[in-house]
């Protein structure tokens, strides 16, 4: 059996590494090790607990408030080590974290064949998101296998002469992960009585570096004009816990009633809630594929986004984070009957049918089964 190290140390990461890590566990061609770096804690404890998931290295990277500095060079030395022990024969990473580009550069160093899951997302901005874009550009130049979601994404590698035999168009594994939680359709009791009935519910989350001060401040001021002008609605916040996001949420919507301010949601309970709300206003990554799922709009609060997909299917409007422009754009959303909402809710979503961790299992196996055969 080949041994697969998977690593992951955000949420995100563990959320869609989870449908990989399963297919892995039940192939009779892998033994899957799993590598928890910690860069978050309480968010990751959540996910691994949520999907039952074990680490088999759990190391602890996380401090309060880091820098990409403070991750980067403790993450690299006790890399070393895992794989060290370890010894594995592939190592699979997923996204554009620090925790993705430091284990896929261990790797290297290492000389260990790295496959990229979510390879070719890229909005050509270095900066926008920061760190995100170059973290994912560098994998690119590292991997040997590129698991692209989507023919645009493949197309981004093409163009940066990744070859062609090493391009796999799979989907995203999120849509995996989003179907099979959907299906259980499971929400703890506390996030089911939480909401009242007559109110549109619109889910919020921000999180992303380069949103940090004024930008996070002209978000928070357009939800309070909004509340005020739709007394109808209901915000529903589940605030991340980087320092540089909650401080700021605290001092300026903790007195808006229009706006429920949430610690971090479970998977489960968030996949719950994404069904009821009318729409999503966000920074997020995963979000932008998720909300699609259930036919929910999405307005970006970014200036770019690497997944153009949902934006050019009309599922998705990128609105910045000028004040005046997001409060104009979520008004809008406002009234379900209204042509724009329904036009942005009949959409499919782009990233996926939830076969993506299959597909990557199966091109894993049939890699590895040929080198052994062309070995004999
Ligand atoms: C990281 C990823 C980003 C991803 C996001 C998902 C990088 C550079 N960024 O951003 O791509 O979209 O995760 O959420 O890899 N914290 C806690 N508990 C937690 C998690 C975070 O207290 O469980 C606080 C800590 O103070 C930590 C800070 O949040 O220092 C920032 O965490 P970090 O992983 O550096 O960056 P994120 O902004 O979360
Ligand atoms: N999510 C969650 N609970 C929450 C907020 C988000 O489970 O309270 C999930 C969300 O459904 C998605 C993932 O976390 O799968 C997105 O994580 P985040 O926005 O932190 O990171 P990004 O996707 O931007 O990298």
């Amino acid at each position: 059996m080949k041994k697969i190290l998977v690593t992951y140390g955000t949420r995100p990461e563990l959320i869609k590494m989870a449908p990989v890590i399963k297919k892995l566990g039940e192939s009779l061609s892998f033994n899957p090790i799993t590598c928890s770096t910690g860069q978050h804690r309480d968010l990751l404890d959540q996910v691994a607990s949520f999907f039952g998931i074990q680490h088999d290295f759990s190391l602890n990277v996380m401090k309060s408030n880091q820098d990409l500095f403070d991750i980067t060079e403790r993450l690299l030395g006790e890399m070393r080590e895992v794989l060290k022990e370890s010894k594995p024969d592939l190592v699979l990473v997923q996204g554009d974290t620090t925790t993705a580009f430091v284990s896929a550069l261990s790797a290297f160093y290492s000389k260990i064949p790295v496959g990229h899951i979510e390879a070719g997302l890229r909005t050509w901005d270095p900066y926008s998101p920061f760190p995100e874009e170059m973290n994912r550009a560098l994998i690119s130049k590292i991997a040997s296998f590129h698991f692209a979601p989507t023919s645009k994404a493949a197309d981004n590698l093409r163009k940066e002469g990744i070859s062609e035999q090493l391009i796999y168009q799979v989907g995203n594994t999120g849509v995996d992960a989003i179907l099979e939680v959907a299906k259980r359709g499971k929400a703890t009791p506390f996030i089911a009585q939480l909401f009242p009935p007559e109110k549109k519910l619109i889910l919020l989350t921000a999180h992303r570096r380069e949103n940090f001060g004024e930008p996070l401040r002209n978000i928070f001021k357009a939800v309070k004009k909004l509340c005020k002008q739709h007394p109808d609605v209901q915000v529903i916040y589940p605030v991340h816990p980087n320092p540089n996001v909650k401080a700021v949420a605290n001092e300026m919507l903790a007195d808006c009633a229009g706006v429920t301010m949430l610690e971090p949601l479970e998977f489960g309970d968030l996949v719950w809630l994404l069904e009821k709300v009318q729409f999503v206003v966000t920074d997020s990554g995963g979000l932008q594929e998720e909300a699609p799922t259930f036919g929910k709009p999405v307005l970006v609060l970014r200036e770019s986004t690497e997944r153009p997909e949902a934006v050019e299917a009309g599922a998705a409007r990128l609105v910045g984070t000028d004040s005046e422009k997001i409060s104009a754009e979520m008004s809008k959303l406002v009234d379900p009957l209204s042509l724009q909402y329904q036009s942005m809710a009949r959409v499919r979503n782009p990233f996926g049918d939830g076969t993506a961790a299959r597909k990557i299992i199966s091109i894993l196996e049939q890699h590895f089964n040929q080198s052994v055969a062309e070995a004999a």
